[in-house]
């Protein structure tokens, strides 16, 4: 049988350099409850992700769902269909209404240009994804923002250290939320975390996820459940100290992937976005009709070959039995989200693959009839 490549891996450290967490762990018998691995991990994080303030979470998905009860979002909310679909769903969660609004086919992003038209007086939100890392718009978005008296909130699962402008993109909007799931840059098992401005809002969100507990016998909110444990917190702590050298291949994996499918007739990909640093999460390509087989069909052939590359985001969120009722999901709403849903594929990328395996990934897609294709 072939070796598999998947579409990712998740990084893990040396298993003997996690032995002393877990022996530090077992001495105090501090599982949860913002214990030292937990306290300590939200302080080396915000410092390496150049953030003020961020409070860890058990996974993305609650982490969204108490961004937008910590800012009491009600009624509209405008948001991306070409992602992955707990963005949306954590707005249904709060009872919101999505309001889908086309991408940008150049960045994969919301079109902030398509936004005001998609206002009415119940918008009360903006819900954007950094799709694959890259930057939305940050300075239209916060424009028509500050115009209409919006909040946004970033879906920034897949923005971890990305930089913009020279400083953190994580940084714009009211708040931003991570996802540390397995299949991250950087990965706490399942985890998240949401990035406040300021220590007012940290201290409401660190409520919110205990249960809307004040003090110990105060509650204050209907909160949930949505701590990071110890064992996830020093998982992290550790990962943190190899967050360079991943990061580091990646952006190897991503240059050896550029140059070999840069002249493939029906192949291209997203330019690197300027001003930015980069974490090489994913390496979508899209697939022209100049090229000879459809998305579907390289993506089969790949995987007769043992590669698995994954159709992100095929389908649109607006596609799900949940979302495809409403007025914004309607097709012709969506050209351009759809075009891109029905092209894209995101070949493997993670630190352990090794050069000759992208070269073979690029070969069959260069060559998906094999020698003489
Ligand atoms: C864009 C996006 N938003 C939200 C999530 C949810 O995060 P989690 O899996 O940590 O709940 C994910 C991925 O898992 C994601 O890719």
């Amino acid at each position: 049988m072939k070796n598999i490549i998947n579409v990712t891996q998740p990084y893990l450290p040396p298993l003997e350099e996690f032995v002393p967490y877990l022996e530090r762990i077992w001495e105090s018998k501090w599982l949860t409850n913002g214990g030292p691995c937990h306290q300590e991990l939200e302080e080396k994080l915000a410092e390496y992700l150049g953030v003020e303030h961020l409070a860890l979470f058990a996974n993305g998905t609650i982490a969204l769902v108490t961004a937008l009860q910590a800012l009491q979002i009600t009624g509209e909310v405008i948001t991306t269909p070409y992602s992955f679909v707990a963005t949306a769903h954590s707005l249904l969660w709060n009872g919101i209404k999505p309001v889908f609004v086309d991408i940008d086919p150049a960045t994969c992003n919301l079109d902030p240009e398509k936004i005001e038209a998609a206002i009415t007086p119940h918008t009360t939100a903006i819900l954007p994804v950094h799709v694959y890392g890259n930057p939305c718009d940050v300075e239209k978005i916060q424009k028509i923002a500050d115009r209409y008296g919006l909040r946004v909130i970033y879906d920034a699962a897949h923005a971890f250290g990305v930089h913009y402008k020279g400083e953190s993109v994580l940084k714009h909007g009211d708040l931003s939320v991570l996802s540390f799931h397995a299949t991250k840059v950087f990965n706490t098992f399942e985890g998240g975390a949401i990035v406040c401005p300021d220590e007012t809002t940290k201290k409401r969100i660190d409520g919110l996820k205990n249960f809307g507990f004040a003090d110990e016998i105060t509650v204050v909110a209907p909160g949930i459940n949505g701590k990071m444990n110890e064992i996830q917190a020093a998982f992290g702590l550790l990962q943190l100290k190899h967050i360079k050298n991943v990061i580091d291949r990646r952006r190897e994996i991503d240059a050896q992937y550029r140059e070999q499918l840069s002249s493939i007739s029906g192949i291209t990909y997203p330019p690197l976005p300027a001003n930015t640093i980069c974490n090489y999460s994913y390496f979508p390509i899209l697939i022209g009709p100049e090229y000879p087989l459809s998305r579907d069909a390289l993506n089969d052939r790949l995987r007769q070959q043992g590669v698995y590359a994954r159709r992100y985001f095929y389908p649109l969120i607006s596609e799900f039995p949940m979302y495809r009722g409403l007025p914004s999901a309607a097709a012709f709403n969506l050209p351009q989200a759809r075009k891109t849903a029905d092209r894209v594929l995101c070949l493997p990328i993670y630190p352990s693959l090794l050069n000759e395996q992208v070269d073979n990934v690029a070969h069959l897609v260069a060559r998906p009839h094999g020698a003489n294709g």
